[in-house]
């Protein structure tokens, strides 16, 4: 996010002046081979959640010998409380757009695709822009810089479809078929966009490439935690005094996040949880912040890194309306192709609803738990998953809220106010 706030880098000049397209032209001097060593030695790893290491991912690619290959930047992010894409799409798409062309160089892959989702029409525009730009230059099309290396790209919109970030449905849906997930493997490296290899990375991840190849492998990895360095862009929202997009060494730790850059707690008052990594990863009580937040040290703290989606929630929260409005989104998303998806979240919605509406029943918190096991490991992608984990880490970490719901007291009172 260098320089982002400081100069309108949708711009071509000014994102050139800041030295941008640099980096490109030092790739194009590299074998594509040594550009993956290059990354691999960085330890960049995938920024969209699940932490891959980037530079094995393109190996794998590269070393697939069907052809062409092809390379496709996943910008549908769309788990509640990400929103860290969003500033690099709308205001230093050059960044992107140049991380693309030195991938694509390097994965030797001739088109490149821009999975943008159906919610950010304002990024549509400003990426057609800059690419028509690139094109007008000579960084995109054919014989880029003169050298006999070609790469197109083009930006293609979802409809707005949660499941269309899962890059398997992603990709059935650029190709023109129902979003719906498939079975891995095989991996999209080996049979991806019509059945071909295929590189999907996401928006942040791409956007590291350029400043590897500038600054050079060894000075990248130190940045941030030893095992996965890099910068970091942490979305956050809640309620904190300064919610927003903030760019981190990997590893800063949630207090450093919440209490220094982000102001503390709005109106001071007490911190009852966090989400830290979008609203799939499991929930952490207070005791936990002092976690770093990269993708090696999150899981011994019980949660994960996810995609930096960092959620506060201060004591006047209700965490099982929470939990409760977390499901209705999963039951709406739920593309509806395997059953323990499809049937079970819905099923979990119904039971939540119960107990938020003070209807709850003994019991009913163990067949939430119960119903969540059945989901859990069941389904085609981590859709289900994601729901499961967010009834079982509510429950496991802030059980009171839910029995209080559903304790006697509580539903005469309701009963008497009705
Ligand atoms: P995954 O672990 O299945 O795969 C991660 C990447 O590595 C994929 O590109 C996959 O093809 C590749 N990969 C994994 N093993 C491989 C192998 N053996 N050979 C070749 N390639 C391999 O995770 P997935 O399903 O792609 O992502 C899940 C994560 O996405 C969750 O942890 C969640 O945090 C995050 N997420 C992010 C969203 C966002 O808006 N940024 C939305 C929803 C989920």
């Amino acid at each position: 996010m260098k320089n982002i706030d400081r100069s309108d880098l949708t711009d071509m000049d000014e994102y050139i002046k800041f030295g941008g397209y640099s980096a490109i032209l030092k790739a194009l001097e590299m074998k594509p081979s040594d550009i993956i060593d290059e990354v691999k030695r960085s330890g960049l790893r995938g920024r969209g959640g699940a932490g891959f290491p980037t530079g094995m991912k393109w190996s794998f690619a590269a070393a697939d010998p069907k052809k062409p290959k092809y390379l496709i930047c996943n910008a549908d992010e769309g788990e509640p409380g990400t929103f860290k894409d969003k500033p690099i799409l709308e205001k230093n798409p050059h960044l992107l757009i140049e991380g693309m062309i030195i991938s694509g160089y390097a994965l030797q892959a001739e088109y490149g695709y821009i999975y943008l989702r159906g919610e950010y029409p304002k990024a549509k525009d400003i990426l057609e822009k800059a690419i028509k730009q690139a094109y007008n230059r000579g960084y995109l099309g054919d014989n880029i810089h003169g050298k006999e290396v070609n790469f197109h790209l083009y930006v293609h919109q979802g409809a707005g479809a949660y499941i269309c970030g899962e890059e398997t449905a992603l990709i059935e849906s650029l190709e023109g078929k129902r979003g719906q997930p498939k079975i891995k493997p095989p991996f999209p490296v080996n049979e991806g966009f019509l059945s071909k290899p295929t590189v999907v990375n996401n928006v942040e991840t791409l956007a590291n490439i350029p400043y590897i190849i500038e600054i050079g492998a060894e000075a990248y990895s130190k940045i941030g935690s030893p095992e996965c360095p890099g910068p970091k862009l942490f979305s956050v929202s809640g309620n904190v005094k300064n919610p927003g997009v903030y760019e981190l060494p990997m590893g800063t730790t949630l207090r450093e996040i919440i209490y220094t850059h982000c102001g503390g707690i709005r109106d001071d008052k007490k911190l009852k949880a966090v989400i830290p990594g979008g609203i799939s990863t499991p929930i952490l009580t207070p005791d936990k912040i002092d976690c770093p937040m990269d993708f090696v040290n999150m899981p011994k703290y019980g949660s994960m890194l996810g995609s930096g989606a960092v959620m506060v929630f201060d004591e006047t929260v209700d965490l099982a309306k929470i939990c409760l409005r977390a499901m209705k989104f999963f039951e709406h998303e739920s593309c509806g192709k395997c059953t323990p998806c499809r049937e079970g979240i819905g099923w979990m919605r119904a039971i939540l609803e119960r107990i938020c509406s003070g209807s709850g029943m003994a019991g009913d918190i163990e067949l939430l738990i119960e119903v969540s096991k059945n989901i859990a490991g069941k389904t085609f992608c981590p859709l289900g998953d994601g729901a499961a984990v967010v009834v079982q880490s509510f429950i496991n970490n802030f059980r009171q809220e839910f029995e209080q719901h559903i304790s006697k007291e509580f539903s005469k009172e309701i009963k008497v106010a009705a």
